[in-house]
């Protein structure tokens, strides 16, 4: 069996060398970047769901940067920890994977590495990164993976859907949630808006009011001297740029340095 399974019907999904086809004929092509869409016409709530072509394209030219290396570094040795765990390949899925910078950059050959996004312009350029790595459009709330097939979740600031997570986690999985810590990015948010909200600081709390039990956080900060072209990419590659007033965009266009602390929290949580 396959760790796939059709969106429609869910029996399992294999591959041919152009497509994934099920039993019951549900057939889907593989783009000829390398991905396939497993994301149903009745489960998109617009025509093009998820981050845009512009903001994929500036999350590309920051991470590639560099910028967040030690994050991915991180984020690279917390799973080398829940591997030493297991004594088979690790089966992970990252889930709203972006343009895959993290995502390649844990591919091995020890591992079976699943992407998946909603959006179709960031699978268009991750799935270029590594051939190996199964890239799929799909959505967090379906999962297109069968019951307690996977080792590893990894939510890289994408919110995860809490049952589905459960469903898709083998009994001693990991939800590995990254995001915000307090202050994330405060000199930037200081230049878009008048008044700085935190309003991430409740999806731990739900996750865990929803059954996922805390086994490990830890807290990584990251101090940038941005300068250039460097600061609007990291402004258009959050949402901040794309919700601020007028003004605060165009005081933010006309930054020349940009120092700015960025800071993440790492939470390994399991669903016993
Ligand atoms: C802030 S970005 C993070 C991307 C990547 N993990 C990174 O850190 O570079 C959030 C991503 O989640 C995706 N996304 C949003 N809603 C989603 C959903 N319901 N299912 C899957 N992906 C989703 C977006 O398209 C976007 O690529
Ligand atoms: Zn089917």
């Amino acid at each position: 069996m396959s760790i796939l399974r059709c969106p429609v019907c869910s029996t399992d999904l294999s591959r041919t060398e152009r497509s994934y086809a099920c039993s019951n004929n549900h057939s889907f092509d593989i783009a000829r970047q390398g991905y396939v869409n497993l994301l149903l016409s009745s489960q998109r709530a617009s025509r093009s769901p998820g981050d845009s072509a512009e903001m994929i394209a500036d999350r590309r030219a920051f991470l590639e940067a560099g910028f967040y290396d030690p994050l991915r570094a991180r984020i690279i040795a917390c799973l080398n920890e829940l591997q030493t765990a297991l004594e088979r390949p690790q089966r992970i899925l990252d889930l709203g994977c972006g343009e895959g910078y993290y995502t390649a950059a844990f591919a091995d050959p020890a591992r079976a590495v699943y992407a998946l996004d909603i959006s179709k312009p960031a699978l268009a350029i991750a799935a270029r990164r590594n051939t190996a790595i199964t890239w799929c459009v799909g959505t967090s709330k379906a999962l297109p993976f069968h019951d307690a097939s996977l080792d590893v979740v990894l939510n890289i600031f994408c919110r995860p859907h809490a049952r589905e997570t459960q469903r898709v986690l083998q009994p001693n999985g990991r939800l590995l949630l990254v995001g915000p810590g307090p202050g994330h990015l405060n000199a930037l948010r200081e230049v878009l808006y008048e008044q700085v909200n935190d309003d991430e600081s409740h999806t731990l709390a739900q996750l865990q009011a929803e059954g996922f039990t805390l086994t490990h956080s830890e807290p990584l900060s990251i101090t940038l001297e941005l300068s250039g072209a460097a600061i609007g990419h990291l402004a258009r590659m959050t949402p901040h740029y794309w919700r601020a007033p007028a003004a605060g965009r165009a005081k933010l266009d006309e930054l020349l340095m940009l120092p700015v602390q960025a800071e993440f929290v790492l939470h390994e949580l399991s669903i016993a």
